[in-house]
């Protein structure tokens, strides 16, 4: 049997950052890459090249979109560090949690004391290729060539949730509606400037694969965010405001595409990961403060606030027409507008989760801070929910 990591001292982030969100035509990929480490590294009282002593960079399609490999080169070369490790990770839209949780296993191990992950896609300027890499995600051989993507996988789990438990349009659209709320709170965000949507916008705009419309998506985004992890006893060296991971878990179906999961509407790699996470952290989903979960389509939230245990089996599209997941809710969800309207530039999503829950468990969120936020949550998904990473962080040492 492996050690029980969970026993020794917690891991601490010191510095999180997202960069601006959107359309990005002003940088290039490496600048991006930059501009999100120099976002962490700002938020860190002081922090010298030697102390990093790992570096993940999370980067999902840069071969398609930018044609440019090895980017954990590219990385160290524009941050001038020479870490012990360096690793690229990929694995689609769950890509910077996964880089998160390997860095934090990599700190408890003792291997390493202090590491920054970097993540960052840059879609916008070539979206046919950036389309090829989410169309790639699926299974290519069996499903992805028979019109299977992200867009029509998503749209079954729709209909079958609305089949199975009554959730409506109406509650599809709730979700958009909270999220660009959010968003227009949160100058980063790339659907900042539009300001909030109503919810007659989000029900009838144009349909992308019935029952999901334009507004049930996540869009296309350039964008990066990093974060960087210490040693718990020695995070006071970088900040007053060290926030502790006290929970982490991981899930996988043992299926590459839509075909094999035992049920679309009920994810079980999502409930184990969740349950690890819980129990590693000792919290209870009732004690979750603040979660930025993956919505990359609106139906997604909702089987979400269900398997993570927000709310009972079903009763997802109850949880956001009640307002449970509003700023001003019992457990607000997706302050910085989520996926949906922060954007989804995919190698950076699961970094910018944790950067958000980080500002606010700090108390630095500005018009979208959560009252007395303690414990916060993050969940990132990749492929039709075959793989999810889940992350506990406090305010408060254990
Ligand atoms: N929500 C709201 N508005 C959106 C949007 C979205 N998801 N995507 C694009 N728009 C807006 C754009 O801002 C643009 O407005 P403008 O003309 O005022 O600038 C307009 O719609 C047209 O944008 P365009 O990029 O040409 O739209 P499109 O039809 O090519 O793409 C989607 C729309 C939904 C198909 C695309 O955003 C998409 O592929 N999203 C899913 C990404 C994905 O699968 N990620 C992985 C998830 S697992």
């Amino acid at each position: 049997m492996g050690k029980d990591i969970s026993m020794s001292s917690d891991v601490a982030i010191v510095g999180a950052g997202i960069t601006k969100f959107g359309k990005r035509h002003d940088v290039t990929y490496r600048e991006l890459l930059a501009e999100a480490a120099a976002e962490a590294i700002a938020t860190v009282d002081e922090i010298r090249p030697s102390d990093i002593e790992g570096l993940y960079v999370s980067a999902s399609m840069p071969e398609l979109t930018v044609d440019q490999a090895h980017v954990g080169n590219l990385a160290a070369q524009e941050l001038g560090i020479t870490p012990k490790i360096v690793s690229r990770i990929e694995m689609a839209c769950s890509s910077g949690s996964t880089a998160v949780r390997n860095a934090w296993a990599a700190i408890k191990s003792g291997l390493i004391d202090t590491a920054i992950i970097v993540g960052l896609e840059k879609m916008t300027h070539n979206p046919q290729m950036a389309n090829k890499g989410l169309c790639i995600v699926p299974d290519v051989e069996y499903e992805s060539i028979n019109g299977i993507t992200a867009y029509s996988g998503f749209a079954l789990a729709a209909r079958k949730h609305m089949q199975e438990y009554g959730t409506t349009r109406e509650q599809l659209s709730l979700v958009a509606v909270k999220n660009h709320s959010n968003a227009a709170k949160n100058e980063k965000a790339q659907f900042h400037s539009m300001g909030e949507i109503t919810l007659e916008k989000a029900m009838n705009a144009r349909m992308v694969s019935d029952p999901l419309n334009l507004f049930d998506c996540s869009p296309i985004t350039d964008g990066g965010a990093a974060v960087i992890l210490t040693r718990g006893d020695i995070a006071k060296e970088f900040t007053d405001q060290p926030i502790w991971i006290r929970g982490s878990g991981q899930s996988i179906e043992p299926s590459l595409g839509i075909s094999n999961i035992r049920s679309i509407t009920e994810w079980h790699a999502l409930k184990k990961a969740a349950k690890q996470a819980y129990e590693m952290a000792n919290v209870k989903p009732s004690d979750i403060d603040v979660a930025e979960t993956h919505d990359c389509f609106t139906i997604a939230e909702i089987i979400e606030y269900e398997d993570l245990g927000f709310t009972k089996k079903g009763t997802g599209g109850k949880f956001i027409e009640d307002g449970e997941s509003r700023l001003d809710g019992s457990l607000p969800v997706n302050t910085s507008g989520g996926l949906k309207a922060k954007g989804h530039p995919i190698g950076a999503t699961g970094l910018a989760q944790i950067a958000e829950i980080t500002s606010q468990l700090r108390g630095q969120a500005g018009k979208r801070q959560v009252d007395d936020a303690k414990i916060g949550l993050t969940h990132n998904l990749a492929g039709f929910a075959t793989h999810h990473v889940v992350h506990i962080l406090s305010n408060e040492a254990r």
